[in-house]
């Protein structure tokens, strides 16, 4: 638990509350009466004893010179910005001047907390007013414009995100996409150890810098493969914080550096996930036919139609399907509340995907003839053919047509017994 010190106009109290809530959940907060008051307190605090937030400021000193200040002094544990109006160039001026981070009020913190369900005269009844989660910017509609966004989440881990993220990263970009693979499990999350890569692009590195994401491409050095990006997850898990109430901003540049964006989620329904599933072209809710993966895939469908997400936006992929159950044959999914909601799968690719996959080999295992990578090539293929943006290559075309497969074996007869 630490301790914020914050200033604002009182009828922000509120607001900046709840960013504090965002960034620390265990943190408390104190309010100081005036912008002298709060640089005096820090100034006579211990080093590193107090985080500060300077909201908008009515008169007097202006709320980013107040925070350069305070920055300057040296002594706050780091420096918050919280404001309604945040641009560019505000965000570089703050990181000029030492702020650690700049929080837009109204988009990311304006919620209180979800409320849990209440019980009703010994009945169980959810609680009538909505979960209230943080909303984003939608992105504009024109997928001509910007890269789509798809999001894979399911309320339950090891059913299988993680890898098909990486294989569908991996498919996309041998057609010619520039694919940005991103980590939402800002704590722990492993996609870049699929690509055999030591970590990857800090997320934290994105928030800080001026430029942000702007020419991101261009100046990262971490790379799968030509063609595929991983962001994320945090490099220390403590900073999750900081980096969660920009996902959906950070997800609003991408769109426009990238020609696709693919998310991998954690188990859990992070604020990180809400605004990602926001955002989403598709949300990919996966689940993999094992007892309680089809309960969660509900929850998790749930929880996305009362953020907002239409159905017609929700596939469901089961993963893990075996070989020989035909695709009309398969068992059915009702019951989970998501009827209405497309369906497709992946094939149970065998003890391979996890060795492949652990061992780095993401690239590898997308161009091989394995069921599993062709199933997934197929996914993303008729997902890339329905958004309009199905990339003019021979494979690309081939997988979302259900064409022959190819036969280019790489591992022996790995998958020649089919
Ligand atoms: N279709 C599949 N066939 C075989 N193994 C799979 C398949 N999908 C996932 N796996 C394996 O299952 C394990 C869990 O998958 P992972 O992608 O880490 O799940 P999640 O990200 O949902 O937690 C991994 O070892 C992965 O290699
Ligand atoms: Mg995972």
């Amino acid at each position: 638990m630490s301790d914020w010190l914050a200033v604002c106009e009182r009828g922000d109290r509120q607001a900046v509350g709840a960013a504090v809530r965002h960034l620390d959940a265990e943190g408390s907060l104190e309010f100081a009466a005036t912008a002298d008051a709060a640089r005096r307190a820090v100034f006579e605090s211990a080093p590193g004893e107090l985080g500060v937030v300077v909201g908008e400021l009515a008169d007097g000193v202006s709320d980013v010179n107040l925070a350069a200040a305070v920055a300057q002094d040296g002594n706050a544990r780091c420096v918050v910005l919280a404001r309604r109006d945040v641009t560019g160039s505000l965000r570089s001026r703050a990181a000029r001047a030492g702020v650690d981070l700049v929080v837009r009020l109204d988009v990311t913190h304006s919620s209180g907390p979800a409320r849990a369900a209440v019980d009703d005269g010994g009945r169980r009844s959810a609680d009538p007013s909505p979960v209230v989660l943080p909303s984003v910017r939608p992105l504009g509609e024109d997928l001509a414009e910007r890269a789509p966004v798809i999001v894979f989440c399911s309320g339950r881990g090891g059913v299988g995100k993680t890898s098909v993220v990486a294989v569908a990263s991996a498919c996309a970009a041998s057609w010619g996409m520039r694919v940005c693979s991103l980590d939402l499990d800002l704590s722990c999350g492993n996609l870049y150890s699929c690509f055999g890569l030591p970590g990857g692009v800090d997320l934290v590195r994105l928030v800080g810098p001026p430029e942000g994401v702007a020419g991101l491409r261009e100046r990262l050095g971490v790379s799968a493969d030509p063609g595929v990006q991983v962001l994320g997850p945090c490099e220390l898990p403590e900073t999750a914080e900081l980096v969660s109430p920009l996902a959906g901003e950070l997800i609003s540049c991408l769109v426009r550096e990238y020609d696709l964006v693919l998310v991998d989620a954690p188990a859990c329904f992070t604020d990180a996930v809400a605004q990602a599933a926001q955002l989403a072209d598709r949300l990919v809710l996966v689940c993999d036919g094992r007892p309680g993966s089809t309960s969660a895939l509900a929850r998790t469908g749930g929880l996305a139609v009362r953020l907002g997400v239409a159905r017609t936006r929700m596939v469901r992929l089961e993963n893990r399907v075996s070989p020989r159950v035909r695709r009309d044959g398969r068992r059915p999914l009702a019951g989970d509340g998501l009827e209405a909601v497309g369906s497709q799968r992946v094939l149970d690719g065998g003890d391979e995907v996890p060795d492949l996959l652990g061992s780095g080999q993401a690239v590898e295992l997308a161009s091989s003839p394995s069921p599993f990578a062709e199933s997934i090539a197929a996914f993303v293929a008729q997902t890339l053919s329905e958004l309009g943006r199905l990339p003019d290559h021979e494979g690309a075309v081939r997988a979302a047509t259900g064409g022959e497969p190819r036969r280019r074996p790489l591992f022996g007869s790995r998958w020649g017994a089919r």
